[in-house]
């Protein structure tokens, strides 16, 4: 680790007709391979910073500062006092991930900005800038004129220079938080706040804004401002303030990916390398793996999760799931409805028990029994949204997780929040931290469904495995479902963020079970969501007996859920994407690639391979009479031998896929 600090010269000059009050200040940093530049600017007092490309500009001066509850704004009458320009440059390796060894290569330049004004407040941004983009933060620090304060604006702006398009989806939605589909529009029709990761392309360029370490603090959205100027807009409390806060404090990154490619906006780690390295210590108990559970039987009604003739979590099916599970590899199982409560309606004014399972669920038993099959139990916490509830009931409820040796939990807040609180305001931001904190000192791996959103909190915290936070495959079981291009925008936007629980692999795509409804992709395409999204957690979604006999299943059983590469090898936001992926525990690569609406012939090159050496393909390809909406389940599973030069062409159906396994034959 190679850090020093060079002190860069800040340029005051008076302008010379102008009254003498208006100063400018500026200074600059550029991203080690000095592609991208930062310019911080005092302008008439008003701090701003532009970015830019190739010596071409992407953002225009963009204001910085905050509007303070009770006290004057901190966001003019400044002048800079200090720049501090350092360069960092490590490699880390991730405990487990999507790849393993990272660069954390920057240039950073921290602006100590002071008011001119009697009350002389100080406020500091720091500038990251990557090869891949660029993150800043606010330091409010500690001073006699700013103790203890609430904002109530953030005044971060973008202001973009081309009327981009963007990939959004609506930050205050009628629907659960964030289960949206994405819609695309020019920037310059966004009239909704929207959640990050917002992406937006146009003339070659790929932008995505988000966030970094969303601790104790509202999330950002984003809104047209006008001009083509996204600007900030922090999730309030139920009273409208958005951040309370005391000095000294930093806020979280504010996070710009730039890229020529829609692919490199996922092989950026930028969001990682600006959360802090891991607080866990020795993290040799976590595990990534996939798993199955009783969750699909309720979604498509077969099962309750509550009690009674068609309870789904009972002794018998679980036992059932267990052996499923050791017999196909998988590394554990959830069982949903294990606990009291679910009769209700699940709001917060219901009152799920975290404690006492159901009386045909012998949570001893079936304890008894997976260990004896090495299989772990996944937890269940829905809370319905009454998070009191739940904080009442925590460490009882994580101490009967250590009772029977569970070390998986997934974690639920459907339904609205007490008094009209965000699921991404700071009082659920404080919530999600705390279960996260304390399910690290009981060793519990999280898997968290309508959750904050992810910003990179898993460097730091390892057990925080994986989430939701958008529309998964639960959408398919009672609603007008997921169109096929929904998962070919999501890796490019929610993703971004960090894994998902999308749920995969269901096999009896038209179930009809209820009403209409039905997964609207092919079978090769549920397999290859395993490569695609990643996940450290992916489960088989479907019934064991829809999986039983289905020689599609080897892909799930074979596939892995933790690399040492990733590679996007092709893609169009919208459109498709091919994903490369090694395993970490062997030579063999996994690819998977996904289609929209339109049946298209893929070109997958294989020169990522050894070269020289003699890979068999296992290939799950969409059969010849494939149709998403008349035979999604025509699948032709094959072998062929290939090798580092071969290209593989491959059609894709309709709303189909194709997934692959590349074992090096010796
Ligand atoms: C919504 C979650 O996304 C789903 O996975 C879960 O089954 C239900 N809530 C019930 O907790
Ligand atoms: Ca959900």
């Amino acid at each position: 680790m190679k850090v020093f600090y060079i002190f860069l010269s800040i340029f005051l000059c008076v302008t010379s007709l102008a009254s003498a009050k208006e100063k400018t200040g500026s200074t600059e940093v550029m991203s080690p391979n000095k592609a991208i530049k930062v310019l911080v600017q005092i302008k008439n007092g008003i701090p701003f910073y532009s970015v830019k490309r190739n010596q071409e500009i992407i953002l225009a001066d963009s204001k910085l500062g905050f509007v303070l509850k009770d006290q004057p704004a901190l966001s003019k009458d400044f002048k800079i006092i200090s720049a501090k320009q350092s360069s960092f440059d490590e490699t880390w390796t991730q405990p487990w991930g999507e790849v393993k060894s990272i660069r954390n290569q920057y240039n950073s330049l921290v602006v100590l900005f002071e008011e001119q004004s009697a009350l002389k407040r100080k406020l500091s941004v720091e500038f990251r800038v990557y090869n891949d983009g660029i993150g800043f933060r606010y330091e409010i620090p500690q001073q006699p004129n700013l103790k203890d304060f609430v904002i109530m604006d953030e005044l971060t702006e973008f202001a973009l220079t081309q009327d981009l398009s963007a990939w959004w989806i609506p930050a205050y939605s009628e629907d659960m938080d964030s289960e949206c589909l994405f819609k695309k529009n020019k920037v310059s029709e966004l009239k909704e706040k929207m959640h990050t990761p917002l992406t937006l392309e146009g003339n070659g360029l790929y932008l995505s804004f988000h966030e970094a370490a969303l601790i104790d603090y509202a999330s950002m959205t984003l809104f047209n401002q006008g001009n083509k100027t996204l600007k900030c807009d922090l999730v309030p409390w139920t009273n409208g303030d958005r951040v309370v806060a005391s000095a000294p404090m930093k806020t979280p990154w504010r996070t710009i990916q730039i890229a020529d490619k829609p692919g490199d906006l996922i092989t950026s780690y930028l969001i990682l390398n600006l959360n802090e390295p891991n607080k866990l210590g020795d993290v040799s108990w976590i595990e990534p793996g996939k798993y199955n559970g009783i969750w699909w039987g309720m979604h498509i009604k077969t099962q309750t999760w509550e009690g009674g003739p068609n309870h789904g979590a009972t002794t018998a099916n679980m036992k059932e799931l267990i052996d499923f599970a050791s017999k196909h590899k998988l590394s554990a199982v959830l069982a949903e409805g294990w606990n009291e409560g679910w009769e209700g309606d699940w709001t917060v004014s219901g009152n799920f028990s975290f404690t006492k399972p159901y009386p045909d669920y012998d949570i001893a038993e079936i304890s008894r029994y997976a260990k004896e099959k090495n299989i772990g139990l996944i937890a269940h916490h829905e809370t319905g949204g009454n998070v009191a509830n739940y904080e009442r009931q925590m460490e009882d409820a994580f101490k009967l997780c250590e009772k029977y040796d569970i070390h998986r939990l997934k974690t639920g807040y459907v339904n609205k929040l007490p008094a009209g609180e965000h699921h991404q305001g700071q009082f659920m931001v404080r919530h999600y931290q705390k279960v996260l904190e304390t399910a690290a000192r009981y060793h519990v791996m999280l898997d968290v469904h309508e959750p904050i959103k992810d910003t990179g909190l898993r460097r730091t915290y390892p057990n925080m495995m994986t989430r939701e936070g958008a529309r998964g495959n639960e959408y398919e079981a009672w609603s007008t479902g997921n169109p096929p291009e929904h998962t070919v925008i999501l890796p490019f936007t929610r993703c971004l963020g960090g894994p998902m629980d999308y749920t995969p692999g269901i096999f009896d795509i038209q179930f009809k079970t209820t009403g209409s409804f039905r997964v609207h992709t092919t079978l090769a395409k549920q397999l290859a969501l395993y490569v695609v999204i990643y996940s450290p957690m992916h489960m088989a979604a479907d019934l064991p007996k829809n999986y039983e006999g289905n020689p599609a299943f080897q892909f799930i059983e074979d596939v892995s859920t933790d690399w040492e590469t990733t590679k996007v090898l092709d893609a169009q936001i919208g459109k498709y994407i091919t994903t490369a992926r090694k395993d970490r525990n062997s030579s063999d690569w996994y690819v998977g690639s996904i289609t929209n609406e339109d049946d298209r012939v893929v070109n997958i090159k294989l020169d990522f391979l050894s070269p020289g050496k003699k890979y068999i393909a296992e290939i799950y390809q969409d059969g010849k009479d494939a149709d998403v909406a008349t035979n999604p389940t025509s699948i032709e599973i094959r072998k062929e031998e290939v090798f580092a030069k071969s290209t593989l062409s491959i059609k894709l159906a309709k709303g189909g896929g194709v997934a692959i396994r590349l074992i090096e034959a010796n």
